[in-house]
């Protein structure tokens, strides 16, 4: 059986994109997957180590809001697994210098900074130890980390290549539909967290009043017709595909009963059918973050079934690279 894996950073909270790009597709396929809140990735910015703690329970009950579901899958924290610093490390010894310099991510936000940390630049050789020490198959991920998950395939092949076959070379599976969920204000750009448009964000716990706000103000363009063409029509196509995710219809679909309908009507259904998406999670998330002694017990169940594939991945990484046994 294929085994999945992903990763979410616990840095400001979740928001539609990493629902419909990453989140919503673990929760759909989650049998034997594994998902982790990357606290560690969340330390290449300056951030502050309370809100890091509190960040992390915050986005581990959301996942299990979300529907995660300990008995199915494996949910946990990344820095509880510690051997993922230690792969890193000796994956840092097959990366090179030239290709973390070239990462679309690290240019982003390296810019314009006057000085940035080395862990910035590590950033994709963490993740890539990430996805290698749990042998995954598939990391299903939006469109923003396919190149990190290119050059993880890349490290595990030079790695094979070098050491003999050790690590699985791992793929990564984006949505037909919603890989690059555009904020709504400027609907060329990612809807993101790092970006200051609170107005052009929906975050999961958003309130069903300001989504709908937020969908109603959206900005589409001077035409009528709903129509989904990315170029002409950034905004339009960007709700029609939120539309198409909420309602499991197809584009073409969306675009018949829509098409003359004028952008108000149009409007108002795309933001009836997100209410109806993120009820669900919005209504299981209170209970959850009220037991915090519950979710702590989650995690520390998670951790240990994660520990053991670790464990034995990095006993054939050692061998491998020629590190002395303790016994
Ligand atoms: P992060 O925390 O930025 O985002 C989590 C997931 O959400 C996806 N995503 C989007 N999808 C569609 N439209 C958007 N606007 C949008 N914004 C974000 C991301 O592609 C991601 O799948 N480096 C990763 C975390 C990570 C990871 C891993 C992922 C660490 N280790 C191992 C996979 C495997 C990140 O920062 O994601």
């Amino acid at each position: 059986m294929s085994r999945q894996f992903s990763g979410i950073q616990p840095t400001g909270d979740m928001h539609l994109g990493n629902f419909v790009g990453a989140v919503g597709r673990w929760v759909q396929d989650q049998d034997d997957g594994l998902f982790c809140v990357v606290d560690l990735h969340a330390m290449t910015l300056p951030y502050d180590p309370a809100e890091l703690t509190a960040g992390t329970r915050r986005l581990a009950a959301l996942l299990l809001a979300a529907g995660l579901d300990p008995d199915r899958c494996t949910l946990f924290v990344q820095s509880h697994v510690p051997v993922v610093t230690e792969l890193t490390w000796i994956l840092n010894c097959v990366a090179t210098v030239g290709e973390l310099r070239r990462m679309t991510q690290f240019k982003e936000k390296g810019h314009g900074q006057e000085s940035v940390s080395a862990g910035l630049l590590d950033y994709p050789v963490l993740m890539a130890a990430d996805i290698l020490l749990y042998d995954s198959d598939e990391v299903p991920v939006g469109e923003d980390q396919i190149q990190h998950v290119e050059l993880t395939r890349d490290l595990a092949t030079r790695f094979n290549h070098r050491f003999g076959d050790t690590l699985v070379v791992p793929k990564a599976t984006v949505p037909p539909v919603g890989a690059r969920i555009k904020d709504l204000q400027n609907p060329t750009a990612k809807m993101s967290k790092s970006v200051d448009s609170p107005q052009g964000t929906i975050l999961v716990l958003d309130d069903p009043k300001v989504i709908t706000k937020k969908v109603k103000s959206a900005v589409t363009d001077s035409d009528t017709a709903v129509r989904f063409d990315v170029e002409q029509k950034p905004g339009v196509s960007n709700l029609l595909a939120l539309l198409s995710v909420a309602t499991g219809r197809a584009i073409p679909d969306l675009e018949a009963e829509y098409g003359t309908s004028g952008y108000g009507t149009f409007k108002a259904a795309v933001a009836e059918a997100l209410v109806e998406y993120l009820r669900p999670t919005r209504g299981r998330y209170e209970a959850l973050v009220a037991d915090p002694a519950e979710l702590t017990r989650s995690l520390a169940r998670g951790a240990t079934k994660a520990e053991a594939i670790a464990s034995a991945t990095m006993d054939r990484v050692r061998s491998a690279t020629g590190l002395l046994p303790t016994t």
